[in-house]
């Protein structure tokens, strides 16, 4: 009997609702996969000029790298290529959108206490990577959005004091921003997605060795779960590259040092990054040692930086500070632990905050405001919003814990009213062991009123 119940108990894990975003993201990850296999064999990731002979006529004899030229012959040229193009792009935003879903309801729910601790950090890591993954194959078609990106991020590395250009002297590898493609390419292809699988193995390997495969568990039906999954996410994914454009190099031509593309924005999943950067207020330089130290880039990074240390080392420190360090199975309600609900409120209201703040300038545009006032608004949400979040979500939580006991105490209410002989109206409340409790009556104001 012990035995069944164990292993229904592990069914019930293996099987949650809940579970869906980080297979989504696993399938998406194989799709990515299979789709960048594809993609190689036409990819020519060389910054050579080359005159552009493909068919898309509006770029016809313009000198552009090997990549793009051979990124528009995929588009255009070759059968089926776009389609397999978009798809790859889409499965890449579907996957760290499904990623972050998933570490999102992992927090929630406190799915990272012991002994689950050190796949909470694995997560992170596959995000990170996953985030890395994205952002390098941005770089590969080497189109005008690329040569933005890369301006960004050569400034960045650069205003590191000391070794900031000897970071951007090794990324690039000594030629900006030629040198890219011989960094970014076998990191896309494959340093990140190895270091993905590898993290993907151990935190896979971890929790079968928490929860043991059960004894007499039905594998054809999980086979046919995971291909019908299988068959779900890539065909939707398939469908939505089929008909929404994604990355339209064609539309942005090559990349220009001189140039950067109207309305060039950053990949959504690194628009936070982006959106800390446009929040600093300016003229944050220290001139000290005889040097100019701007803070315009450090700042954000550091932030930026110190949130996400805070995000991956929350397991450790809420043990820390709760003294807790028992094993704990299965989820907890996010009502019953307020603070942690509130910390995660105010952490996803920060990241918003910055992740919005990306699109200031169309914010500015759209609603026909001044961009400075737009930032200062942001500003303002930056500090305000989690503060907000942080106090509301509380109050929620604790809100939602006095109805839990009063549901217990009182029972729920079922909806039916009784009218009584004397005119009063009680309604009837069901209790936890399924009995039905009814409301006192009593007169108030002259008007009959249940109290319960
Ligand atoms: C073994 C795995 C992978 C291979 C072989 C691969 C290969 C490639 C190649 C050859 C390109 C350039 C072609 C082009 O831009 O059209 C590319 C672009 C790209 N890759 Fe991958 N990739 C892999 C995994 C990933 C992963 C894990 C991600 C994201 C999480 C990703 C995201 C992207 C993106 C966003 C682009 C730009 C696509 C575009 O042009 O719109 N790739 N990849």
């Amino acid at each position: 009997m012990a035995l069944e119940a164990a292993a229904s108990d592990r069914r019930v894990v293996h099987d949650r609702w809940s579970l869906l975003t980080r297979q989504v993201a696993m399938v998406a990850f194989v799709v990515c996969v299979l789709t960048g296999a594809i993609l190689m064999f036409w990819y020519d990731p060389t910054s050579s000029t080359v005159r552009y002979q493909g068919s898309h006529a509006p770029l016809q004899g313009v000198e552009m790298s090997g990549a793009l030229a051979s990124t528009l012959d995929i588009s255009f040229d070759v059968r089926g290529g776009l389609l397999v193009r978009q798809l790859h792009h889409w499965t890449a935003s579907v996957m760290i959108a499904a990623l972050m879903l998933h570490i999102l309801r992992i927090f929630f729910t406190g799915g990272f206490r012991r002994p689950r601790r050190l796949g909470w950090v694995l997560l992170f890591g596959i995000l990170f990577a996953s985030m890395g993954a994205g952002l390098s194959g941005m770089v590969l078609p080497d189109d005008l959005l690329s040569g933005s990106s890369l301006a960004v991020l050569d400034g960045v590395l650069k205003s590191v004091p000391i070794v900031g250009t000897w970071l951007s002297g090794l990324l690039f590898q000594g030629r900006f921003p030629s040198g890219a493609l011989a960094t970014f390419y076998p990191a896309h292809v494959l340093v990140l997605p190895l270091a993905m699988i590898g993290l993907g193995v151990v935190l896979l390997r971890r929790e079968a060795r928490q929860n043991p495969p059960i004894a007499g568990r039905n594998r054809t039906a999980t086979v046919a779960r995971w291909v019908g999954l299988f068959g779900l996410v890539s065909g939707a994914l398939t469908l939505v590259a089929g008909f929404v454009t994604v990355n339209p190099v064609w539309a942005f031509g090559p990349a220009d040092p001189a140039n950067a593309t109207a309305g060039a924005a950053a990949p959504w999943y690194m628009a936070f990054l982006d959106g800390a950067q446009r929040l600093v207020p300016p003229g944050l330089e220290v001139v000290w040692a005889g040097r100019t130290w701007t803070l315009a880039l450090l700042l954000p990074l550091g932030v930026v930086g110190l949130f996400l240390t805070a995000a991956v080392a929350y397991p450790f420190v809420e043990e820390w500070a709760s003294g807790d360090r028992g094993g704990h199975r299965g989820p907890t309600q996010p009502r019953s632990t307020p603070t942690r609900t509130a910390l995660g409120a105010a952490g996803v209201t920060f990241y918003g905050v910055l992740w919005a703040a990306a699109g200031s300038d169309f914010f500015a545009l759209i609603f026909a405001l001044s961009l400075e006032d737009v930032v200062l608004a942001f500003q303002i949400a930056l500090v305000l919003g989690p503060v907000s979040a942080f106090v509301l979500t509380r109050r929620v939580c604790l809100e939602l814990q006095l109805r839990d006991r009063d549901a217990v105490l009182r029972g729920s209410p079922t909806g039916r009213m009784v009218r009584l002989p004397s005119g009063g109206f009680i309604d009837v409340h069901e209790m936890p062991d399924g009995s039905e409790r009814r409301g006192e009556e009593r007169q108030v104001g002259g008007r009959h009123t249940r109290v319960s």
